[in-house]
Formats: structure tokens, sequence, C-alpha cells
């Protein structure tokens, strides 16, 4: 859940803005229907829901490593995050000073699509992704629903009114492969929520069920 920051100084950063509500209100619902529930989570001003063992991480590249490294026994898998698509290729050790001018150019460079590493890592887990866009949202989350090899994209317009960052509502679209996809009327985040979950309960007939390993013991 919730946006990446990436440094460009010790002081400054590039993120988005994502609140994280969507992916918190997943974890509390799939917490409330029994679930054993790990968030993994960008910096947000949510408090961590009660009952989920929580992980919070800053860069894309600790989330990466907080998910990836978890796979192994998950069941589930929801990347609800914002993650940065991109991240200073050097980031300055020191604050850049104000008299030396403005930056005009940031070099930045590819992140790693967390996404895709699952999906190609994966071997029983169901895999839940997230599509926000802003323009053309059919065609978009049609490719994206491919491209990323999940079992589930719910795609949102995050510009649309009383919808997605920030918003306690969310108004979201769910593609499954060869399924017609479905559209939620605007509904709050906690229901839109409980929506996903009962669709991806419908999405996971058939597959194969968990061989896992076990999970490391949790930490009290
Ligand atoms: N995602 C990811 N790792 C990234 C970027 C995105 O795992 N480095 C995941 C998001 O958590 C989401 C899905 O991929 O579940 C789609 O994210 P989105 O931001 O909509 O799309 P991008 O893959 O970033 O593509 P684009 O920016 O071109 O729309």
């Amino acid at each position: 859940a919730g946006p990446t920051q990436e440094a460009i100084d010790p002081v400054r950063f590039i993120s988005n803005r994502s609140s994280g509500k969507m992916g918190y209100a997943l974890a509390e619902a799939a917490c409330a229907r029994g679930a054993e529930v790990v968030l993994v989570s960008g910096p947000t001003a949510l408090p961590p829901p009660t009952g989920v063992e929580y992980c919070p991480v800053i860069t894309a590249e600790e989330m990466r490593k907080a998910m990836t490294s978890r796979l192994a026994w998950s069941d589930t898998v929801i990347m609800a995050a914002a993650v940065a698509d991109f991240r200073p290729a050097r980031p300055s050790p020191q604050k850049l000073k104000k008299r030396r001018g403005p930056v005009t150019a940031l070099d930045l460079e590819a992140t790693d699509d967390i996404l895709r590493e699952l999906n190609e890592r994966r071997t029983h887990q169901l895999l839940v992704g997230f599509a926000a866009e802003t323009e053309d949202l059919l065609a978009h989350a049609r490719e994206k629903l491919h491209a990323k090899g999940v079992d589930l994209l719910i795609a949102n317009d995050v510009t649309a009114a009383g919808s997605g960052f920030g918003s306690d509502s969310n108004r979201v679209w769910l593609f499954a492969p060869e399924h017609a996809p479905v559209e939620l009327p605007l509904l709050p985040k906690r229901e839109v929520a409980e929506r996903i979950l009962d669709h991806m309960l419908t999405v996971q007939t058939g597959r194969q069920t968990s061989s896992r390993p076990s999970r490391p013991h949790r930490k009290e």
C-alpha cells in the first residue's frame, strides 16, 4: 500500500499522491475475514490497522525486497501501492544548495517492476494488481492485465470526482483474464475492498491450492 519515496538528497524526494487508503482498507477487510495479513506500506499518514503485521518501507527497492522475501509463504498478493517508476540515479549525499542555482535536470533511472517480478517468481499465489489511470482506462487496464500477468486487475481513474488518491471513496473496474470487465459504482473504499475480496474468491476457483513453506514465527 501507499506511495514510495525516492531520495533526491537527504531532505528531498520524488513521490506521488497515494494516500494508502485503498491498500489499508483491503488489509483491514482481509483481516476481518480471518486472513493472516502482512501490510507492506510506503509512508502514509494512516495508523496501521489492528491485527495486521505491519512492514513499513520507504523506497521502491525496499518494497521489492519486502514483497519478494514474503512471496513463498503467501497465498495471495495484492499490489495496491503506487510504486515510483523512476528514481534519481545518483542521489546527492549532501543537501543541494540554493546558492548553486536551480536544478534544471534530474538524472532518473527506472525502478524494478515489483508486480512483474512477483508474477515471474510465483508458484500457487493469486496475484492482484491495480491500475491508476487518467485516460483511456479500459484500454490501458486490458493492456496492464496482460503485461503484468495478474489474475485480477483493479483499475480506477485517479482524476475522477470522488475517486482515486486521497479520497475515502473509489469507483473501480475489475478485469480478469477471459472475463468481461465488471464495473462497480462509487463506493466507500472499505466497501470497494469487500467487493474486491469477494471477486478474488471467484477468480481463485480452480487454482492449485497452497503447498507453501511455513511462515516464519511472527514477532509479537
Ligand atoms: N507496480 C509495481 N512496481 C512498479 C510499478 C508499479 O509493482 N515499479 C504495480 C502497482 O502496484 C500496480 C501495478 O503495478 O499494482 C500498476 O501500476 P501503475 O502505476 O498503474 O502502472 P505502471 O506499471 O507504473 O505503468 P504506467 O505508469 O505506464 O501506467
